[in-house]
């Protein structure tokens, strides 16, 4: 064995040999000054959180107890999908909407980048698992990082250090997660609050279960835990073991006859997840729990019924339009403390700030470290900014969240932003069509991704970015999953859009809490108790069938949301052609047909 001495690397809390010929591979790479295997103890948080607070990385709130604001570098706030690349074998099974490079190419390029990049930092092994510690086959990884931002932020994510490692045993397998912001220090070399290198890579290398990150220190790019592994990787587990690995929420809904139904939805990034899982009924006697926000892993249960689990231990949720009247739930929650907050505004006397918070203080410090005064024209706070919490201290989680074999699923909701077309709400036909929604769905661009916003694109299942293999593949394994259960034990699919808009841009339909008469109606055509009428794209309510009592809106805009315009939805059949085309021949024939069966019914 080569002689190479840094601190730390031999005194490994574990005797995995995988593991640890992996990490001192990784430490004879990045020369690191030392290695810290992460524990997970509170100690380690105040060390690291106290770390951050001497380099300016973290400012304390004096506000919200053992919380932390943070602003990073104004060029890494967000997930870079032009940087993010799937790296199978062969180009085909990472499909046309994946950024693809050869393995061995990729390795070779990275390991450069790689080499010394942690020079002058430390470097930290953190072993942690997706899902609940004591699940009868944990979901384990282990992350190496050179960011202290990491590290806390994993904390809160995930169910991490010794408690994790104690899963490993001397051989468990692990997806194998590297990262590093890029910036190593020269000796003497003065550090900034916010290192990170303009070279950006996200890399998956789906047939390996691996993880290479660089440059990036931002939450999507840099807890690898989260859309890599969660998402990216595990989608493709997924596809070979038979289950979902899904861009969802889940929530429980239970009815004033106290029956308690479990829904899953997909929206795309910044699109209302988070909102819908901590939703607060404007409806009397119902009631909603949250199990999850953002992920949902599914797998079919011994009775033939699809199971989801939330593999994440806290929400990472948009910061700019939570307040008391959005979010009460996820407002509650910070305020207990515990967390972290990127990219918002910092006020004078010690606490957080963000646009939607109704009026501003007089003086803030914005997401840039300037002062800020209102009525400018700047933001104080990033649109992508994002507060960081457990869902541990969530008033409003359901008392199954942690529980391994997870909760039975009634229904799927696949929603996107879209100002015209897109009803407030429709149910699928069946399964099939459900997936034909999914797969079609659409929504306005936002800030959670760099690019412009406001751009209709196709997100297919709110997972574009997040599909880890082909999505002509994906689709067809969505297909397969309804082919491999019993049609009545499959969860009814619907479609909503809480984003439609009148001829003033103003939102048809009020959101937010009331979408819990929208949830009622669904739960009700499950139970067979709602009416709906026909259209050519799917059952659509009428607004008389909706639960409107107590509702402040005119009618004649719910009426609107809930329209179906066949004139807009022919207009719609060239843009879903054109992403067919551009899947290309893996798009499964089913949903060919479904696509061809409603042409035909527009007429
Ligand atoms: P990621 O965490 O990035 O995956 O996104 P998310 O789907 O959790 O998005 P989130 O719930 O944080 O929603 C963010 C944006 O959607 C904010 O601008 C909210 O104001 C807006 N939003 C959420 N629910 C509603 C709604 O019912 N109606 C309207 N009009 N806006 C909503
Ligand atoms: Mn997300
Ligand atoms: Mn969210």
């Amino acid at each position: 064995m080569t002689a190479v001495t840094i601190p730390g690397l031999d005194h490994a809390p574990t005797t995995h040999a995988r593991l640890l010929s992996w990490v001192r591979e990784v430490a004879e790479l990045t020369c690191p000054d030392e290695v810290v295997w992460a524990d997970g103890s509170q100690d380690e948080w105040n060390r690291l959180t106290a770390k951050l607070v001497d380099a300016g990385t973290f400012v304390p709130l004096k506000k919200k107890p053992n919380s932390f604001w943070a602003a990073s570098d104004p060029t890494d706030v967000a997930r870079v999908e032009e940087r993010t690349f799937i790296c199978s074998v062969d180009p085909r099974d990472a499909g046309p909407t994946n950024n693809w490079m050869d393995p061995a190419e990729m390795k070779a390029t990275m390991t450069e980048l790689y080499r010394g990049c942690m020079r002058g930092r430390t470097m930290y092994v953190i072993p942690f698992c997706m899902g609940p510690l004591d699940a009868e086959k944990p979901m384990l990884g282990v992350e190496i990082t050179d960011s202290e931002y990491v590290v806390v932020s994993m904390h809160i994510m995930t169910r991490m250090g010794t408690k994790a490692l104690a899963r490993f045993g001397d051989d468990a397998d692990f997806v194998q997660a590297l990262h590093s912001i890029g910036a190593p220090l020269e000796p003497g070399q003065d550090d900034v609050p916010w290192p990170c290198n303009e070279t950006k890579y996200i890399t998956q290398f789906p047939e390996e279960r691996m993880i290479w990150s660089f440059g990036s220190g931002y939450g999507g790019n840099a807890l690898l835990g989260k859309k890599c592994y969660s998402l990216r990787i595990a989608s493709v587990m997924a596809r070979d073991e038979g289950w979902l690995a899904e861009h969802m929420l889940i929530l429980k809904l239970t009815s004033p006859e106290k029956k308690a139904y479990y829904i899953a939805a997909a929206f795309p990034s910044a699109c209302g997840k988070t909102n819908l899982a901590m939703l607060e009924p404007t409806i009397p006697g119902w009631k909603v729990e949250t199990l999850g926000d953002d992920i949902a892993w599914m797998r079919f249960g011994e009775d033939g019924r699809l199971y989801a689990v939330n593999p994440e231990n806290g929400f990472f949720g948009v910061a700019p339009g939570t307040d008391y009247h959005t979010n009460p739930n996820a407002m509650r929650t910070i305020e207990k403390g515990n967390s972290l907050f990127t990219n918002v505004a910092l006020t004078d006397d010690g606490d957080v700030w963000w646009e939607g918070m109704g009026e501003p203080p007089a003086h803030l410090t914005s997401w840039k470290k300037q002062d800020w005064t209102p009525g400018g024209e700047e933001l104080s706070s990033h649109p992508n900014s994002r507060y960081c919490t457990p869902i541990a201290q969530c008033d409003i989680k359901a008392p199954e969240w942690e529980d391994p074999k997870g909760v039975p699923i009634s229904a799927i909701f696949f929603g996107g932003r879209r100002a015209t077309t897109i009803p407030l709400i429709t149910e699928s036909r069946d399964w099939q069509h459900g997936v034909f929604m999914g797969a079609t769905l659409s929504s306005e661009t936002t800030a959670a991704a760099v690019g412009k916003t406001g751009v209709v694109r196709r997100d297919p299942m709110a997972m574009l970015p997040f599909i880890g293999y082909h999505a002509g593949d994906y689709f067809q394994h969505w297909i397969d999953t309804g082919k491999s259960a019993d049609a009545d034990k499959l969860p009814k699919i619907f479609y909503v859009n809480w984003f439609r808009r009148g001829e003033d841009k103003r939102f048809l339909w009020p959101g937010f809490g009331e979408n819990s008469r929208v949830l009622k109606w669904a739960v009700e055509r499950i139970e067979g108790k709602a009416a709906a009428v026909e259209t050519p794209i799917g059952h659509v309510p009428t607004a008389a069938e909706l639960d409107l009592e107590g509702l402040d809106a005119p009618r004649e805009d719910v009426e609107a949301a809930l329209g179906f315009d066949a004139d807009e939805w022919r207009a719609e059949i060239p843009m879903i052609e054109e992403w067919f085309a551009k899947i290309g021949e893996k798009v499964p024939t089913s949903l060919r047909d479904e696509l061809e069966a409603l042409k035909l019914r527009l007429g």
